[in-house]
């Protein structure tokens, strides 16, 4: 059974490939890599969960040929759990299924946590680790309450999925704190990440509530000098909790 990579450990920037430049991918990834991030984020976009369609298993495998950078995978998918395997044996390190397409609806369903469970033991053998995520107007602390122990990531949505760019909404900064108390009170594992308009101005907001891992997709690859772009971001999440302990 392959061992699943560690989420690379403390504050880190996970930049969006779906703002990169497309004809240049390999060249756009080693900026990132230079500029000091440990992670990739991957935005995979069906048209159906999201009016929207980026890439599959093909370009996460080449990807995988091109870099060791954590991949952290986002399956913006209707049916995400007939694609689990073609993604993890393309080299996926980690996967992040959105709860409303295990369900079929915002609430946990029996059958959607079964879904969810049944995707965390898949994953296991394959060596891959998992990610829940939620539309904005998804209450998440229901579906972490009924199956927070079986997850390595809680992605929270600052912008409805499905584009890069948009405004951040800060009425989900509730929602990171609520996700953060949870995994306190129950000594659970998952670690705390945040997608949507994250810049060096939203950072520290989110930081503050408990974020560790911040997706930026333009924030990043809009800018020519990627490693100062993710300095700043870094550097506003790490002002707004004071400096590491030890
Ligand atoms: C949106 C995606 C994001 C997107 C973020 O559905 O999940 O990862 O790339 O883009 P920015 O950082 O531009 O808001
Ligand atoms: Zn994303």
């Amino acid at each position: 059974m392959p061992q699943p990579r560690a989420i690379p450990a403390g504050v880190q920037v996970a930049p969006s490939l779906l703002a990169a430049d497309f004809g240049h991918l390999a060249e756009e990834i080693r900026s990132i890599k230079e500029g000091g991030a440990a992670i990739l984020h991957l935005d995979v976009m069906d048209g159906h969960f999201v009016p929207n369609i980026t890439f599959g298993a093909p370009l996460v495998r080449s990807i995988r040929q091109a870099t060791q950078l954590f991949l952290d995978t986002h399956l913006m998918i209707a049916d995400p759990l007939a694609y689990l395997e073609p993604f993890a044996r393309a080299g996926a390190d980690l996967l992040t299924l959105h709860a409303e397409a295990l369900a079929g609806c915002p609430a946990p369903t029996a059958a959607g946590l079964a879904r969810l469970r049944e995707a965390g033991g898949r994953l296991g053998v394959l060596g891959c680790r998992l990610g829940l995520s939620f539309r904005p107007a998804t209450d998440p602390l229901p579906w972490l309450e009924a199956a927070g122990d079986v997850l390595d990531l809680v992605l929270i949505m600052t912008v409805e999925p499905g584009f890069g760019g948009q405004a951040f909404r800060d009425g989900q900064i509730g929602r990171l704190e609520a996700a953060a108390r949870l995994r306190e009170a129950r000594a659970w594992r998952y670690r705390l990440e945040v997608d949507g308009g994250i810049d060096a101005r939203t950072a520290g907001h989110c930081a503050a509530a408990g974020a560790e891992l911040f997706v930026a997709g333009t924030a990043v690859f809009g800018r020519a000098d990627r490693a100062a772009a993710m300095r700043e971001i870094l550097r506003a999440a790490e002002a707004a909790v004071g400096p590491a302990a030890g």
